[in-house]
């Protein structure tokens, strides 16, 4: 009987079955953070008067930023930082087969993709902060612009419309590694950021963790609200305008 177990088990682990990989959160991060960016840029550069709406997307970008640091160290785990964020040495390994066709596909973010996944945060992270310093020399300023000296805002203003020309370069490569994993390596990754399942015979997760990223969700909320609205000081009314 116990032999039988054993045979079953062992047999089972080399069967290639369709496994939980990508939690509803980290797809729903994803894709919100896909149209919260486009959103930026449109507010920014196409619609006129819209800064507003920047001001306030801004907001919910940087909740979504906070939520996945969060979610990297409580989530599911293929979603936690441990899972994909690994030392040079599995980079390195791992370039060597980036363009063999047969190498085995990962089941969460390969090291390399881990690591742009951290850049993409990081700069995502940047933009976000350094928006809460700007002004549309208009009507509104940012939440933290009174707080600031003149050299803080000026950096704050240079790594603000940096960091989105970088930010679009990154997206481009990483669109790009995307197809090219597709057509080249025959791993379709898109479809399981929309589903959350992959091919593979490492088991997958159980489950999305829901209530845990309930309260992930509400934690970043309010640690957002307190850094807007409660910690900046009042901003100071400009006499001019009345
Ligand atoms: C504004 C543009 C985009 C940004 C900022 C972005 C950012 C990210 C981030 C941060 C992750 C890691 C997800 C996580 O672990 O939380 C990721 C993964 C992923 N993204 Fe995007 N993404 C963008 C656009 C797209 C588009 C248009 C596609 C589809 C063509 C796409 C497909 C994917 C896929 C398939 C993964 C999983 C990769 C893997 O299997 O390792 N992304 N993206
Ligand atoms: C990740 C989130 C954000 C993205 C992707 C983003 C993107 C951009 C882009 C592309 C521009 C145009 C830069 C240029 O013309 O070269 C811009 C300008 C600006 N952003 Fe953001 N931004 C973000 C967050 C914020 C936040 C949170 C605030 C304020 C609370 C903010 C306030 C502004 C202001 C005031 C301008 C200048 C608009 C003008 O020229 O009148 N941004 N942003």
């Amino acid at each position: 009987m116990t032999l039988l177990a054993i045979i079953i088990t062992n047999s089972n682990e080399n069967i290639m079955q369709k496994v939980l990989v990508w939690d509803i959160p980290t797809r729903f991060f994803h894709w919100l953070l896909v149209a919260s960016l486009l959103a930026q840029y449109a507010t920014a550069e196409w619609f006129e008067n819209a800064i507003q709406w920047h001001f306030y997307i801004g907001y919910f970008t940087l909740f979504l930023v906070v939520f996945r640091v969060l979610w990297g160290f409580v989530g599911t785990h293929y979603a936690r930082f441990n899972s994909f964020v690994t030392g040079p040495r599995d980079v390195v390994n791992y370039v060597m087969t980036l363009f063999n066709k047969h190498s085995a596909s990962s089941v969460g973010h390969n090291p390399l993709g881990g690591w742009f996944v951290i850049v993409m945060l990081v700069l995502v992270a940047v933009q976000a902060v350094s928006g809460l310093f700007m002004t549309d020399d208009i009507f509104l300023d940012g939440p933290y612009r009174q707080l600031a000296d003149k050299e803080t805002l000026a950096l704050m203003n240079t790594l603000h419309h940096l960091a989105f020309d970088i930010l679009l370069y990154v997206i481009a490569l990483h669109i790009a590694a995307v197809i090219f994993y597709g057509v080249y390596k025959k791993q379709k990754l898109v479809p399981a950021m929309v589903h959350g399942k992959k091919e593979s015979k490492t088991a997958g997760i159980s489950d999305s963790r829901l209530v845990i990223a309930l309260l992930v969700a509400l934690l970043a909320g309010v640690i957002v609200y307190v850094a807007i609205d409660v910690f900046p000081p009042t901003p100071e009314v400009d006499e001019y305008y009345y």
